[in-house]
């Protein structure tokens, strides 16, 4: 379980870090110990854990939700009101209502017709540049279109004050929870209270205004400010203002790194552009949620094993799609594949059980439309096609993957 107090965090750290081979880190283990059930023991994030890298485990876990609630460890950064840190009835009705608002055929098909104009233009401006460092682009239009989605925030100096503000936060969600100065996590906490300042302030302002017609927004923040429980209960400021927080970081980074994952695979196989499956693949293999977290609420046994009470479980979803046991010659992106299922649970990509992601379809809509519209319209090329990948805090090209982009 390695050193005290860190436990395996150097480890973690030169697999991820140092040689940049992630998967390492669980095949060490395997060939130590074998594949066992499915399950190691280790030292992370501050706590003892289980790390969970089988399907059936990982589903025998994300299954039994009353067993296995969920815990971040760095939940202070969503907010304690958040969707990802309540459980029970308030989970329930925080999800029923986001899965509502953004994962529905009505709500996609609007939220469809506000970001598809947006991703046409900012793909014409980067064909008038000709060269383009793809993640910084693709962050933009991500974040403008999630920013107007979500908040109703328009482009402007406040965005770029809120863009930073959001990295340091997603640095702070994969780092240790140690509240030093000067540590990504001490850093991540004092952007995080920066950010909810701006949310307040306008909550605030939509509360001065809420009599006015022309100040209604129809956007996500509104719903969750009109929102009623089942004694006609609106949720409080903080729980609104957690809520903002956490779904902007969740869907912000991943789908934009997602779609320059898929920008980056497609410029290195481009024969795959004749498969229609290059979304579930990119997914896969682009990882940009590595593990989840839940922690044992109770003594349980799993095939003879025990998992000791309060220890902290970490689904580690990308094992699982990197393991060649489940997916045949793993790191070549193969949008063939998916012309046969994938083996049962194999597939994890979204977490779940009753906490799975509910943005994937809004995030497969919008890398779906992305890549439709560069498709037909563009070519690329990467300008460093051997940059090294780095995986902290997520995974990505250390170039930010720079191309040359033109018209066809
Ligand atoms: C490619 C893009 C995305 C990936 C790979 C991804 C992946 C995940 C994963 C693995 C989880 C953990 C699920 C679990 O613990 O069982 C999760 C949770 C979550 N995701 Fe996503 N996600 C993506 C996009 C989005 C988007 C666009 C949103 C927008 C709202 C979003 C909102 C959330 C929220 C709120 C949770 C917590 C859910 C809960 O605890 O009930 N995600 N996501």
């Amino acid at each position: 379980m390695g050193l005290p107090f860190i436990g395996e965090l150097l480890t973690f750290l030169w697999y991820f870090k140092i040689v940049g081979q992630p998967d390492e880190f669980i095949e060490s283990k395997r060939r130590r110990y074998g594949d066992g059930v499915g399950m190691y023991r280790t030292y992370l994030f501050g706590s003892p854990a289980i790390i969970g890298c089988s399907p059936e485990f990982n589903k025998f876990v994300f299954q039994s939700h009353d067993l296995f609630p969920v815990k971040w460890p760095t939940i202070e950064l969503f907010g304690h009101n958040s969707l990802a840190g309540v459980s029970g009835k308030p989970h329930t009705r925080l999800r029923t209502y986001v899965s509502n608002a953004i994962n529905k055929p009505d709500a996609l098909r609007k939220v469809c017709k506000l970001v598809q104009p947006h991703i046409v233009s900012s793909l014409r401006s980067w064909a008038d540049k000709g060269k383009v460092k793809a993640l910084d682009e693709v962050k933009k239009v991500t974040f403008e279109n999630i920013g107007n989605m979500f908040v109703s925030f328009k482009p402007g100096p406040m965005f770029d004050v809120l863009d930073k503000l959001i990295v340091a936060l997603v640095e702070g969600v994969r780092a240790q929870p140690l509240k030093i100065p000067g540590t990504a996590y001490y850093h991540a906490f004092q952007c995080r209270k920066k950010l909810a300042a701006v949310f307040r302030e306008e909550l605030e302002k939509r509360k001065r205004t809420s009599n006015l017609v022309s100040e209604k927004k129809s956007d996500l923040m509104e719903g969750l400010m009109n929102m009623t429980d089942e004694e006609g209960k609106l949720l409080s400021d903080e729980e609104v203002l957690d809520n903002i927080v956490t779904l902007v970081i969740a869907a912000y980074d991943s789908t934009a790194l997602a779609i320059t994952m898929a920008l980056y695979y497609i410029a290195k196989s481009p024969h795959v552009l004749k498969r229609l499956r290059v979304v579930d693949e990119t997914i896969r293999m682009a990882n940009v949620n590595p593990f989840t977290f839940r922690y044992a609420k109770d003594d349980v046994n799993y095939q003879g094993f025990k998992i000791p009470k309060n220890w902290q479980i970490m689904l580690w979803i990308r094992y699982l799609h990197t393991d060649p046991k489940n997916f045949d010659d793993p790191m070549n992106f193969n949008p063939d594949r998916w012309d046969v299922p994938a083996k049962p649970g194999t597939y994890q990509v979204f977490g779940g059980g009753a906490r799975i992601c509910p943005g994937s379809m809004l995030a497969k809509m919008q890398i779906a439309i992305f890549i439709h519209h560069l498709v037909i319209g563009y070519k690329w090329e990467l300008k460093n096609p051997n940059a090294k990948i780095m995986y902290l805090p997520n995974p990505k090209p250390v170039d930010g993957v720079e191309i040359s982009f033109s018209t066809l």
